[in-house]
């Protein structure tokens, strides 16, 4: 028989990426979403995956759909994901990314799920931390959204601890691919630089742009999830994961490899100065490895 995988957020960037694949091999998928994200374009759907519109804050209706899919695998992605509108809507932030993942978590408690799959953030390491980030480092969390979703990783790694629930837990950083949001300006960086090359505009970079990010292709991030959830390891439960390609590259840099007109807007609150993985944890527990650079995607898709 079928195993079923349940995908919160699977309208969105990345897990519409995960549910397509999980179709792929053959799964039953459930994608839940509340199509509630601003910078996305559109809300995915797989034909061949069931859809399902819930809030994951309502901790009745997550209950009740565990209780009728009874998922083998969750890969929980929902979230308030993007920074900057979680500083103008903290409360929002603490009831979606802490609350909701709470309610998914006893929902998995409930109904026995084989794993579940927690996507969290590099935003954790903030400004004090030296580069490259090791997940034993202190956490620094600089803004409401980074508070939250390193919140919830207690919470994933209390619910394996106290109640078995096989959580894993994952620190993306910055994702980019196919679908990325491109909406506003708070979406994520190479998707608003694409899109104002497409449409002719100046490319805008925020502060001096000698920001550093690692950049990971959301192709990566699949398989980090699918690897932790077929893996047969119970060493990688309750524990945390970077996933990143172990360089970085500077907001300036992608503009130059974008290429085009540019101008400066004023540098944001709340956010890091140097992001870059320490991935040896991933590759070596996992046998996770990255097979994307953004420099290449970049001269593919420009
Ligand atoms: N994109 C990145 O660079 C990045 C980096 C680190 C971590 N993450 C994490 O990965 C996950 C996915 O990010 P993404 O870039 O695909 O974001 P996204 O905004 O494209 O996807 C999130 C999806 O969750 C849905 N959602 C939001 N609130 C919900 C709710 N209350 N109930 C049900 N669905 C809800 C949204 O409608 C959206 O489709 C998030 O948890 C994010 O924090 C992303």
């Amino acid at each position: 028989m079928k195993e079923t995988a349940l995908v919160t957020g699977g309208g969105g960037f990345i897990g519409s990426h995960i549910v397509d694949t999980l179709v792929e091999m053959e799964f039953n998928v459930i994608s839940l979403d509340n199509e509630s994200a601003e910078s996305n374009e559109q809300f995915y759907k797989n034909g061949r995956a069931k859809n399902v519109f819930v809030d994951i804050c309502d901790a009745e209706r997550v209950k009740e759909t565990f209780e009728r899919v009874k998922p083998d695998y969750v890969f929980h992605l929902a979230a308030e994901s993007r920074i900057q509108p979680t500083l103008e809507r903290p409360q929002k932030a603490c009831e979606v990314n802490f609350l909701g993942t709470c309610n998914l978590l006893q929902a998995s408690r409930e109904s026995g799920v084989k794993r579940f799959m927690y996507s969290s953030t590099s935003s954790a390491y903030g400004l004090k931390n030296e580069s490259p980030q090791r997940e034993d480092m202190h956490r620094d969390c600089l803004n409401p959204y980074s508070v939250t979703k390193v919140a919830a990783e207690d919470l994933c790694k209390m619910y394996h601890s106290l109640w078995g629930v096989p959580t894993v837990i994952f620190r993306y950083f910055n994702v980019y691919g196919e679908r990325q949001p491109i909406n506003g300006e708070y979406a994520p960086v190479v998707g608003i630089f694409l899109r104002q090359k497409a449409a002719g505009e100046v490319i805008t970079i925020v502060g001096d742009g000698k920001q550093r990010r690692d950049f990971t292709h959301v192709k990566d991030v699949v398989s980090a999830n699918i690897l932790a959830a077929l893996s047969p390891s119970s060493e990688i439960l309750g524990e945390i994961f970077n996933i990143g390609t172990g360089t970085n590259d500077s907001v300036i840099e992608i503009a130059e490899m974008i290429g085009g007109e540019r101008s400066f807007l004023p540098k944001r609150p709340g956010e890091a100065a140097v992001t870059l993985a320490d991935n040896s944890k991933a590759r070596n527990l996992l046998g996770w490895n990255p097979t994307i650079y953004l420099k290449d995607w970049i001269n593919e898709n420009k």
